[in-house]
């Protein structure tokens, strides 16, 4: 199975999209249910293939470890996490910056992303097999003017895949890709579990 966050939109309904056109099965996850039921029906129809969709904040702790656990049987069969849930709030001058904004960044884009991963990994470690893409962006490499949180938010996915990857003794591909649709540059930083350490 993959599983894609964050996929009622965007590049996480493309990227459900494309790995439906490659027959793979999908878990699709996002907070907006009635876009992601009817972008399943459309997938299934159009590709045959299995869409569970489910409707979760990934913001909220304890909804990312229920959901996970009370489907377990089905989480367990994640190849493939891509971690695309996460989003950009309030560019403004630093000193006119919301909070609520900032949080919802911190929230989304990095203790959402770090929920997500902490629950399914162990399944991959048992497995000893499975790819965690964590989307990026320029962002993370490039700071900008009222980038701020954001620039930080991202900044904070580049090391923690990067830890990720050294703390696992696993394979290493680093690709920066063009997102075709807007033109802009992301990073997926893609993760292959072939050995961990013992
Ligand atoms: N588009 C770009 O130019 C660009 C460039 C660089 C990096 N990126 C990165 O690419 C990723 C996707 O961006 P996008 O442009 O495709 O944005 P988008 O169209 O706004 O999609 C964002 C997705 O994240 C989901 N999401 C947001 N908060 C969530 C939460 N708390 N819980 C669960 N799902 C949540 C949204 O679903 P719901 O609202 O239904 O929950 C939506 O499906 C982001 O990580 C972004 O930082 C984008």
């Amino acid at each position: 199975m993959i599983l894609i966050t964050g996929a009622s939109s965007g590049i996480g309904e493309a990227t459900a999209k494309a790995f439906a056109k490659l027959k793979q099965n999908l878990i699709l996850i996002a907070r907006r249910i009635d876009r992601l039921e009817k972008l399943s029906q459309d997938i299934r129809a159009k590709y045959q293939v299995q869409v569970i969709p489910f409707e979760l904040d990934i913001r909220s702790k304890d909804a990312v470890f229920g959901i996970v656990k009370r489907n377990e049987e089905l989480f367990s069969k994640t190849q493939v996490l891509v971690n695309n849930a996460g989003l950009a709030k309030g560019f403004e001058r630093f000193p006119n910056c919301e909070l609520s904004d900032w949080e919802t960044m911190i929230d989304t884009n990095i203790k959402g992303l770090l929920y997500i991963t902490k629950a399914v990994l162990p399944y991959m470690l048992k497995t000893n097999e499975g790819h965690i893409v964590n989307i990026g962006s320029v962002a993370g490499h490039w700071n900008y003017p009222h980038g701020n949180v954001y620039c930080a938010t991202k900044s904070a996915v580049k090391a923690l895949t990067e830890s990720l990857r050294m703390g696992s003794n696993h394979m290493v591909c680093f690709k920066a890709k063009t997102c075709q649709r807007t033109g802009a540059y992301y990073f997926p930083y893609r993760s292959s579990f072939c050995k961990f350490n013992s």
